[in-house]
């Protein structure tokens, strides 16, 4: 299988923030942000993969700015690793200033998707080829996010996620 860039699953949604999807602060809910990354990080795994995907981890998710009612955000989304047939994707979310329309980061997270067939079996995906240094970083640290997410789920023996033992020795 050919390697893919993650420019080629970058998956970008813009949308506004509806009274309907705030909390008691007029900032906009938690689920719903929840939701959207979800949504832009499935279409971003199904283009590196070309597979039906399922969600199988959100890894990290942290809100570190709320966004008010009316603001428009921007959901990007890129595959940052590929391994057998699960996709770590990174997400980022912006807000846009509305008089200056300039753009500042909001909120990020990270999800892991899984390629699978029609029976819901795991399946193959192609490999990632990272090019900017951003995307290397995010590449680089994937795999020790991946055992620390099979550790907290009960997959993987805390003794054999070396990648994850390192960074304590
Ligand atoms: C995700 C799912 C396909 C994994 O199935 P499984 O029987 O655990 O399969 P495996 O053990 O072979 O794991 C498949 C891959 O997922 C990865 N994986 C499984 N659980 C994971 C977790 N919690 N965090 C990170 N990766 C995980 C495995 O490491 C493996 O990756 P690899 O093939 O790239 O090495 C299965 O649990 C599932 O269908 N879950 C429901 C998904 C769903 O409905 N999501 C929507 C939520 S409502």
């Amino acid at each position: 299988m050919d390697a893919k860039t993650p420019a080629e699953s970058r998956t970008t949604l813009t949308d506004l923030v509806l009274p309907s999807e705030t909390n008691p602060l007029n900032n906009l809910f938690g689920g719903e942000l929840l939701a959207r990354m979800d949504r832009a990080a499935s279409i971003a795994a199904r283009r590196h993969s070309r597979r039906i995907v399922v969600t199988a981890s959100v890894n990290h998710v942290a809100f570190n700015k709320a966004v008010p009612l009316g603001s428009v955000v921007t959901v990007e989304a890129a595959v940052s690793r590929a391994f057998k047939s699960s996709m770590e994707i990174f997400i980022d979310v912006w807000v846009e200033d509305r008089e200056s329309g300039q753009r500042s980061k909001a909120n990020e997270a990270i999800y892991t998707f899984v390629a699978v067939d029609e029976t819901g079996a795991p399946i193959k995906v192609p490999p990632l080829q990272p090019e900017t240094d951003l995307e290397k970083e995010r590449f680089a640290a994937a795999l020790r996010r991946k055992q620390l997410s099979l550790v907290l789920a009960g997959k993987l023996k805390p003794n054999e996620a070396t990648e994850l033992k390192a960074l304590f020795e």
